[in-house]
C-alpha cells in the first residue's frame, strides 16, 4: 500500500528556524517538523495513516499503555549520501523485528509495507532535516502503543503508531575517545521467557537503575549479566556488546531470547565476514573477559547499535575490581569496523549485502 499515509497536511519549516534547531543536536531533542501516524483498531484494522506536523498528542489517561506498559519502537537512520542522494539503512530489518516486538507483546502488528512506506515518506518530506556531517543523520523513531481505554488486563483492541525525526550526532558526548561501563550485579535486564529480544520500553525502563547505578560509578553505561548466573555478558543498557582478541577474531553473545537482536550487531557480524575477520556468536564470562584483558588476549571491545553505531569501550568497573581495554584507546578493528560500516552507510563504498535502500 504505498499511499497509506496521506502528505497533504505536512508542513516545511523555514530554513532559518530549521537551521538553528540542527545546530550541535546531540541526541534526540531536537524534531523535524513533521511525524507520520496511523492508528489500528479490531474493527477497521489499520488506518488514518498520514504525514502530519509534529505536535503533542491528546490521550486518555486510562489508555492501557499507562498502566501496563504495551509499547514497542525501533530506531534507524536516514544518511545523506555523499553524491547529494538520501537512504535508509536495512529498513526492511527494522519493520521485520518491529512485527516481532509487536508479537510478543501482543499487540496488533503493522504490516511491514506500512511501515517501510512511513519511514520512507518521512524521510523524504523531511529530508532537509539530515545533517550532512560523518557519523550524523536523521534518526527515525517509529513507536506504537495501546490506546484502549480500559483498565482490565488484557491486550488493548486499539493502537496507535507514529514515526518521528531526530537530526542526530554522536549518542556519546565524548564517544570518539571510548566509553566506560559498570557491570551491574544488582540488576538483570531480561530473564528466560521474558521480553528481552523484542524492543519495548519495558526492557529499558528497567534498565534505568542499573545505568544510574553506573553513573554513579563514573561510568557511562551499564553492562549486564546473564540474570540466572550472573556470569555471561549480555548487553549494554542500550546497545550490542562485540569482544576484539589478539589473534583478530571476534566475538559477540549469541542471541538467547534475552538479548536485543540489533541490526547493527548483525550487520558488524556479516560485514566481518566480508573483510575477512574471524566472528563468533559465543558466550563469554565477565571472569574471563577481565582474565583476557588483563592477559592481554583481548585487545579491543566495543558497543553497537543504531543509535551508538561503533563506540569502543576503554574501561570496565566492577564492584570488587577494574580494568583497561588495550591501550585505553579505540583498537584498529574497531575503527575499521566503524569505518567500513559507515562508508557503506554514508554510500562512499560500495555495498555488497543490499542493505542500503536509496530514496
Ligand atoms: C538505538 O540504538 O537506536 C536504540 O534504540 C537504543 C537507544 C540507546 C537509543
Amino acid at each position: 500500500t504505498p499511499n497509506f499515509f496521506s502528505t497533504q497536511n505536512s508542513v516545511q519549516a523555514a530554513a532559518d528556524v530549521r537551521e538553528a534547531a540542527m545546530k550541535n543536536p546531540g541526541f534526540g531533542s531536537v524534531f523535524s517538523s513533521n511525524m507520520a501516524s496511523a492508528r489500528y483498531t479490531a474493527a477497521d484494522g489499520w488506518h488514518d495513516g498520514k504525514i502530519v506536523p509534529y505536535a503533542p498528542l491528546t490521550i486518555p489517561p486510562s489508555a492501557l499503555v499507562f498502566h501496563y506498559a504495551q509499547e514497542i519502537f525501533e530506531g534507524l537512520k536516514v544518511y545523506s549520501r555523499e553524491d547529494g542522494g538520501i537512504s535508509l539503512f536495512r529498513p526492511d530489518a527494522n519493520a521485520r523485528r518491529f512485527v516481532k516486538s509487536a508479537e510478543r507483546l501482543a499487540m496488533a502488528p503493522l504490516p511491514e509495507e506500512v511501515f517501510l512506506e512511513s519511514v520512507e515518506k518521512l524521510a523524504l518530506i523531511d529530508k532537509d532535516w539530515i545533517p550532512k556531517e560523518r557519523g550524523s543523520s536523521l534518526y527515525l523513531r517509529p513507536v506504537m502503543f495501546a490506546s484502549q481505554s480500559v483498565l482490565g488486563v488484557k491486550p488493548s483492541t486499539e493502537y496507535s503508531y507514529y514515526v518521528l525525526a531526530c537530526p542526530v550526532g554522536n549518542y556519546f558526548k565524548d564517544g570518539d575517545s571510548g566509553i566506560s561501563l559498570w557491570v551491574s550485579e544488582n540488576y538483570s535486564r531480561a530473564g528466560i521467557g521474558g521480553t528481552g529480544e523484542a524492543k519495548c520500553g519495558g526492557n529499558y525502563a528497567a534498565s534505568l537503575a542499573a545505568q544510574a547505578e553506573a553513573q554513579r560509578q563514573g561510568c557511562d553505561q551499564v553492562v549486564f549479566l546473564d540474570s540466572r548466573e550472573k556470569t555471561w555478558v549480555e548487553e549494554l543498557g542500550g546497545m550490542n556488546i562485540f569482544f576484539v582478541f589478539k589473534d583478530g577474531s571476534i566475538q559477540t553473545p549469541p542471541l538467547g531470547g534475552t538479548i536485543l537482536p540489533g541490526v547493527t550487531r548483525d550487520s558488524v557480524l556479516k560485514l566481518a565476514a566480508k573483510l575477512g575477520i574471524e566472528a563468533r556468536e559465543e558466550l563469554y564470562s565477565i571472569e574471563q573477559w577481565e582474565a583476557d584483558a588483563k592477559s592481554g588476549k583481548l585487545v579491543e571491545a566495543f558497543a553497537c547499535g543504531t543509535a551508538a553505531v561503533i563506540t569502543s569501550i576503554r574501561h570496565v568497573k566492577r564492584a570488587n575490581s577494574e580494568f583497561t581495554i588495550g591501550s585505553g584507546k579505540a583498537g584498529d578493528t574497531t575503527l575499521k569496523l566503524k569505518n567500513a560500516l559507515l562508508d557503506i552507510q554514508s554510500g562512499k563504498a560500495e555495498d555488497p549485502f543490499g542493505w542500503v535502500k536509496r530514496l
